[in-house]
C-alpha cells in the first residue's frame, strides 16, 4: 500500500451542550463540556489511517495544551506528525454549542492552521502512486502550492473543496480528483443546490476538469455521483440508522484516499468510501466515528 499525505487542519473542538442556543447578548449555562479532536484535515487523516493506509498529516499546531493533546491523539491513531509544524499562538479551535434538538452554533478560530505551509513532495518512484489530499481549512495559496507540487512530483492528488470559498474557485481544476458536496458544488459551479443525482451530475459537468480523472459529488443519503471521463457513475448509500452525519464527508474523503493508495481502481474506491461513510453516520462525533478497516470490509462483503 502506498501512503496518504493529508495537508489539512487540526482543531480542538470545544463542545458545550446547552438546553437551547443563546440569543445575542444572552448567557446560558451548559450541561456538559467536552474537548474533541477535529478539523477536516485531522478527521480525514484518521479515516485514512483507520482504513489501514500509512498516513501523515502536514499542517500546523500551536504550542499550547490543545496542540499537545492533538499531537498525542494523532500519534495514538498512528498518523505521522513530523511535518505538523508547532507555531507560536493558539492551535485551531472550534467553539461548538449543541442544543437539545441537536441544532448547533459553531465559531471556528483558525489559529495555527492559518500559518500552515505546504510540505515538499518527493518525486514518485515505481508502484502505486502516493496520494496527496487537501481541503480548504488552510490558507488557499498554500493549498494551491501543495496541489501543484503533487502534480510535479507525480502524486495522485485529491481536493475536498470544503468549506466552499468562492475565492478558491481557481483551485478546483488542479487536482486529479475533486470532491464536493451539493452545497459546495453549487458555489463552485455557479448554480443552485442540486436536487438529486441527475441535477448534481449536470451541474458537476460545468466544472473545469482539464483532463483530470474525476469530479465526485457527495449527496448525503443519496450516496455519490462521479463524473469519470465521459461516464456518470452513481454509487448509492446504504439505508442505515443515522445517529449523526458530522464527519461523514471527512470519512468519505479519507477512506477514498486510502483505498486509492492501496491500488483500488476509482469505482471500487468510491464503493469502499461510501460503505465507510455509511458506518460513520451510525456513530456520534467525527474523528471518533471513523470505522476500522475490518468494519468497512465486512460492510462490503
Ligand atoms: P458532507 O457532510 O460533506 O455534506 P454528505 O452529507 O454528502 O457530506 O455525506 C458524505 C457521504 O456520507 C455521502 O456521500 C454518503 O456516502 C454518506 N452519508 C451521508 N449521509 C448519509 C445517510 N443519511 N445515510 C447513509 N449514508 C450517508
Ligand atoms: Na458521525
Amino acid at each position: 500500500m502506498s501512503h496518504v499525505l493529508v495537508f489539512g487542519s487540526a482543531n480542538m473542538d470545544v463542545v458545550a451542550r446547552v438546553p437551547r442556543l443563546p440569543l445575542p447578548g444572552e448567557t446560558l449555562a451548559a450541561s456538559s463540556l467536552a474537548h474533541v479532536p477535529g478539523g477536516k484535515g485531522a478527521n480525514q487523516a484518521v479515516a485514512a489511517a483507520r482504513f489501514g493506509a500509512p498516513c501523515e498529516l502536514a499542517g500546523a499546531l500551536g504550542k499550547d495544551d490543545h496542540g499537545r493533546s492533538l499531537a498525542a491523539f494523532l500519534d495514538r491513531e498512528g498518523i505521522a506528525t513530523g511535518r505538523l509544524a508547532r507555531v507560536e499562538g493558539p492551535s485551531g479551535l472550534a467553539l461548538i454549542a449543541i442544543d437539545a434538538e441537536g441544532e448547533n452554533q459553531i465559531i471556528v478560530v483558525a489559529g495555527a492552521n492559518a500559518q500552515a505551509q505546504a510540505p515538499d513532495l518527493a518525486p514518485v518512484g515505481g508502484g502505486p502512486r502516493p496520494v496527496a489530499l487537501a481541503q480548504f481549512e488552510l490558507p488557499v495559496d498554500e493549498v494551491e502550492r501543495f496541489l501543484l507540487a503533487a502534480r510535479r512530483a507525480g502524486w495522485l492528488s485529491l481536493l475536498n473543496a470544503a468549506p466552499a470559498l468562492a475565492e478558491a474557485t481557481r483551485l478546483v481544476a488542479l487536482p486529479d480528483i475533486l470532491i464536493v458536496n451539493e452545497t459546495e458544488l453549487a458555489v463552485f459551479a455557479g448554480g443552485r443546490v442540486p436536487a438529486g443525482v441527475d441535477e448534481a451530475a449536470a451541474l458537476a459537468a460545468r466544472l473545469p476538469r482539464k483532463g483530470a480523472m474525476a469530479t465526485v459529488v457527495t449527496l448525503g443519503a443519496d450516496g455519490v455521483v462521479a463524473l469519470v471521463g465521459e461516464a456518470v457513475l452513481h454509487v448509492p448509500a446504504q439505508v442505515v440508522p443515522v445517529v449523526d452525519t458530522v464527519g461523514a464527508g471527512d470519512c468519505f474523503c479519507g477512506v477514498l484516499a486510502a483505498a486509492l493508495a492501496e491500488g483500488q481502481d476509482l469505482e471500487a474506491a468510491l464503493r469502499t468510501a461510501v460503505a465507510a461513510a455509511g458506518l460513520a453516520v451510525q456513530r456520534p462525533g467525527a474523528a471518533d466515528a471513523m470505522p476500522l478497516r475490518a468494519q468497512v470490509l465486512a460492510q462490503l462483503a
